[in-house]
This record gives C-alpha cells, structure tokens and sequence, in this order.
C-alpha cells in the first residue's frame, strides 16, 4: 500500500464468493446541445446500448478492491485512508466516486468490485460517466442508499471534477443515470429539469467513430471551458440581469465586442446560438419534423467547427461525407469535441447503405477505417436497476 492508499497490480481475478449485485450503465450520445451544461445551458443526449457493469461482492477489512476486466489490473484501496490522488489512469474513475460518496457522509465497509464494459473508450460517448454511474449504484446499494437522479448525477460528476479533475458538466452523469429507452432528454442544467422526447419512428440514429481520440480529462476540453467562463464573466459584469450565458442574447454578446478578444466572442456566439438551436430541436421532434431536426443539427456542427473551433479535420470529413448521402437528415460532431463521434439521423430504410457508403468512403479520405453504430435509445442506470428488481 502506498501512502495515498492505492496499491496497483495487473494480476487477474476476482472474488466471487458471498453476496453479488450488478449494476449496468450505458453511455450515451448528445444529440444537440453541445459545450453548453456547465454555463446553465440545454442539451438534448440519449443513452445507448453500450455498458459498463459493476458487481460488488463483501470483502473482510477495509479494503476496496477494484478488478477491470478489461484493463486485467486489479487496484486496491485503504478506505479509511483514502484522500483525493488521481493517477490519470482507470481507476480514478470508480476510486473517485468512493471518495465523492465519503464527501457526502455515505461509507462502506471493505468489497470487491468488478468491473467490465463495452463502451468505446475517448470516442466521446461518455465512458467515464458509465463507469462513474455504475460503480456509484453499486455501492449505493452496498451502503443500503437511496439517492434521487439528481444526486446520484451531481455525485458522478463530482468524482469526474474533483477527483479525476475533468472539469465536465452534469449532461453525461444525468442521462446515464436517468435515460430512458426510446426517448432522447431534453435537459434544462441549470434546473436539473428534464422533458422525454419521443424520437422519429422513421429514422436510425447512427454513430461513426472518427477513431480520432478525445479525452476530456485533456487540456483541450478545459481550455474551452475556461474560454467561455471568461466571456461569462464579462458578459454577466457589462450586462444586468444576465446570471449565465444561458440568460444571454446575442445582442447581449455584441454588445460586450469591446471587452472580449474576437475568439472569446465566437466561443460565447456558439453557446448562445447551440441553446437556440435546441428548443427548436425539441419543437422539430415535437412536430416530427425530421427536416427540421437535421438542418439543425447541420447548424449546430457548423457552430462547432467555426465558432467553437472544437472539430477536427477526420470527424468534418465525416459529416461532410454523411450529409450528402441519400436518406440521412443531418450530422455533427457529438461530446466534448477535437475528434471522437458523429451522430447521424438517417431514414430507416437507408441506415444499412449510408453505414457502408460512409465507412468506405472515409477510409477512401483518410486511411481510417471507422467504427459505425446504428443505435437506440436506451435505458439509464436507474431503469435499468429498476427492471433488474422486478424480473
Ligand atoms: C463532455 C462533458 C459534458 C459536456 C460535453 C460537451 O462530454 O463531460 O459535460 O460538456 O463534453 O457538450
């Protein structure tokens, strides 16, 4: 044990005698709304079918024993030792939601958690919100907790910002834990209020990998956010009633010009206009308006690349490929930007094609062979666990 309390080996196994619980969580895909949860903003992801799943067994002494089946590396930890010492690496995500839960009062004795998963890792579809949400539902249980949505989220996210130290927002954390199959999320951040949308019956959502990876844990991701708290604070100093960039207009934007250095202003212009485009995303899904709803999902990556200057050349090649593919309505960059996914809404009868066509036609641009995904909407953690109880 080393002083921090962390011990690591890559030896295999796991305890599986005694009592065992699983947990599953899925990643998720933001369908619009994107670089705009930590200012207040709306968003509008899903959660899909990939998963991470947690099974905590009762150890003697107090100790946590984290096992990644998919690392093969066990990690070990002093409970009552633990203190805030990320390593950048896997662990700090489970390590990290034990230590936000001790934050909070909630403490358990020694286990053994294992854990496995499918989510695709820096692909920008929130792996490290699955592992957060999956290990902190099992040891909810395990501590025999309660939470509401709401707190288990703000608790991942804590683990994601104060542990790991990923300055993210509550998107991901919420709508893994919260999702709901065959519905999308309108989430308002600010509130933690949130609508069900019913998503086109006639159209598949289908995910390309750029393979390009994205981390959010890296300096790119921060580097936005600290751009746009800047504007922030000018916009909320030089205009009255403006609390966030959530209440901002883009006169309100125009009018601070003087104040801001032209990329600052271009930052906010894409946050400002992003929360536009979602309420009429969700008007466009309200009417079923599939037409609508792609040509704002064209706006909204255009915003992305010129605006946000978060895109890259290989996930702009992708939507450049995709929009101009028979059957698909729109296409963008998806999560925290400088690589991973793209989302695409595509007629159901063409998804098949366009996945082939796009693959292709990309490994043609770029020498890379992309990873494609047509998904659905699926259940959170907490439906899922709610399903589990009742079989
Ligand atoms: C990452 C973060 C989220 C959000 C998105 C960008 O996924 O974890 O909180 O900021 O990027 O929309």
């Amino acid at each position: 044990m080393t002083e921090n309390g962390i011990n690591g080996t890559s030896t295999e196994g796991h305890a599986s005698d005694g009592r065992r619980r699983s947990y599953a969580a899925p990643a998720r895909v933001n369908l619009i709304g994107e670089h705009t949860d930590y200012t207040g903003g709306l968003v509008m992801p899903m959660a899909i079918g990939f998963r991470t799943v947690a099974s905590i067994t009762p150890r003697e002494g107090g100790i946590a024993v984290f096992h990644s089946e998919n690392f093969g590396e066990v990690v070990e930890v002093e409970i009552a030792a633990l203190t805030r010492a990320p390593r950048g690496h896997w662990s700090d995500y489970p390590i990290g939601v034990l230590w936000s839960l001790a934050q909070e009062g909630i403490t358990v004795p020694g286990f053994t958690m294992h854990l496995v998963g499918d989510v695709p890792l820096g692909a920008g579809l929130s792996s490290s919100a699955s592992i957060e949400v999956a290990t902190e539902m099992a040891l909810l249980d395990f501590a025999g907790v309660n939470l509401s949505l709401e707190k288990i989220a703000t608790l991942a996210r804590r683990a994601e910002n104060e542990y790991v130290g990923a300055k993210s927002g509550i998107m991901d954390q919420f709508v893994v834990t919260g999702g709901v199959a065959e519905r999308a999320m309108l989430l308002d951040c600010r509130s933690l209020q949130y609508e069900l949308l019913p998503l086109p019956t006639k159209a598949k959502v289908v995910i390309c990998n750029s393979m390009v990876k994205h981390q959010v844990a890296s300096g790119e991701y921060g580097g936005r956010r600290d751009e746009i708290e800047a504007g922030q604070a000018i916009i909320k100093r030089l205009r009255p009633g403006v609390e966030s960039l959530r209440d901002a207009t883009l006169a309100d934007l125009e009018a601070c010009a003087g104040e801001m250095s032209a990329e600052v202003m271009a930052r906010c212009r894409h946050v400002i206009t992003e929360n536009g485009r979602v309420v009429r995303a969700r008007e466009a899904l309200l009417n079923g308006d599939l037409e609508q709803f792609g040509k704002l999902l064209l706006e909204a990556h255009k915003s992305f690349r010129d605006d946000f200057a978060a895109s890259c050349d290989e996930v702009d090649t992708l939507v450049e490929i995709a929009s101009r593919q028979p059957g698909c309505y729109g296409a963008r960059i998806t999560g925290g930007g400088f690589g991973g996914c793209t989302v695409n809404i595509v007629e159901m009868n063409a998804a098949a094609q366009f996945t082939n066509t796009l693959r292709d036609e990309y490994r043609k641009a770029t020498g890379i062979v992309a990873d494609c995904f047509i998904c659905e909407a699926s259940d959170g953690a907490l439906a899922l666990a709610a399903k589990q109880e009742a079989r």
